[in-house]
């Protein structure tokens, strides 16, 4: 199958009603979109994307006003967040309609919604009768996609479409939370959207129950955001000195490291700014995966706003030793 680029969103919908794959330009990373409704397409996505069957995926709708066509209920606080922050980089678990297929949330009856803030993204959502379901537009366990390119590079051959609408402008996936059996706001995933903001609005703590830190075997546990060449993430000075025999790459904040090659170390943000950090962290990740270095080194942004989210990431995209 040829892969083509492209701003045309009348074949994105043309593919999408037609139960093909498209992938789309989000604030946050490019999606791995289908019709949402229709089964044999959502199938596609966990296949092209050698994805699980269990891990769910995210609708995605053109406006606030769409949320409650998909979900049954939806409390005080989410309404107050939904209001605030949608469209952006926010998603939210709430109880399902039975319209969505079991396919999408994974047997589960709650749904993950969110409505991406992207004029294309905007323009092809109103385009169509049904939301999207769409995952990050990278194959399974790798870095996610923050410019068409870099969705061309892991899924070339395998869809017909990609939408281009240059780079992301937010630079890692949503805030994910939702609510518990108490009713307590739960944060599921640390993402673009800071917790500082969400508690503001929310007039409440999150409580942290991160997806990925649940009790796993190990046979299950694997690393996401993964670069082919192995990652250290933590303080500089420490990871130099463990690694100081090998042929590194720095991913940096905004330092550089007088010990080191310039040409072998890569600023997140020279600025010494989170956003623009956040922003370039997914592309930077590849960039130092193509050097082909013996190890790459990353190290900690500061612990606040945007920086417990890129410190996620790169802690999850540490070098696990396999059983
Ligand atoms: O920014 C984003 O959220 C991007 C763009 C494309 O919208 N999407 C994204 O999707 O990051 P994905 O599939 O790579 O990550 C979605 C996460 C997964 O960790 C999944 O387990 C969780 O959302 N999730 C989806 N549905 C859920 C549900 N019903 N309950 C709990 N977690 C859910
Ligand atoms: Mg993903």
């Amino acid at each position: 199958m040829q892969t083509k680029i492209g701003q045309d969103i009348q074949e994105a919908v043309d593919l999408l009603e037609d139960g093909r794959l498209v992938a789309i330009p989000t604030e946050t990373v490019y999606g791995l979109a289908a019709n949402a409704l229709n089964e044999d397409a959502v199938l596609e996505i966990y296949k092209v994307k050698n994805r699980p069957q269990f891990n769910p995926l995210i609708l995605h709708v053109a406006s606030i006003n769409e949320i409650g066509k998909y979900v049954d209920a939806l409390p005080k606080v989410a309404e107050s967040l939904i209001i605030k922050f949608m469209p952006g980089p926010l998603t939210l678990v709430l109880p399902k309609d039975r319209n969505v297929p079991d396919l999408v949330t994974a047997g589960s009856k709650r749904v993950a919604i969110r409505v991406p803030k992207h004029p294309l993204t905007s323009v092809l959502l109103q385009q169509l009768d049904f939301p999207l379901a769409a995952p990050s537009a990278n194959t399974s366990g790798y870095v996610s996609p923050t410019t068409a390119k870099h969705v061309q590079q892991n899924l070339q051959g395998k869809i017909p479409y990609i939408l281009d609408g240059g780079d992301c402008g937010v630079g890692v996936e949503s805030t994910i939370v939702g609510f518990n059996e108490r009713n307590e706001l739960v944060l599921y995933r640390l993402g673009g959207l800071s917790i500082d903001e969400i508690e503001y609005v929310a007039g409440r703590k999150l409580v942290t129950q991160l997806s990925h830190v649940q009790p796993q075997t190990p046979g299950q546990m694997k690393s996401h955001y993964a670069t082919n060449t192995p990652l250290y993430f933590g303080e500089m000075h420490e990871l130099m000195a463990t690694h100081k025999a090998k042929n590194c790459v720095l991913i940096t904040f905004d330092k550089l490291y007088g010990e080191m090659p310039m040409l072998n170390q890569l600023q997140l943000s020279p600025n010494g700014d989170l956003q623009e950090a956040a922003k370039n962290l997914f592309g930077i990740l590849r960039e130092a995966d193509a050097m082909q270095a013996d190890v790459i080194l990353a190290e900690a942004m500061p612990a606040k706003g945007l920086g417990l989210a890129i410190n996620d990431r790169l802690s999850r995209a540490q070098f696990v030793m396999k059983e």
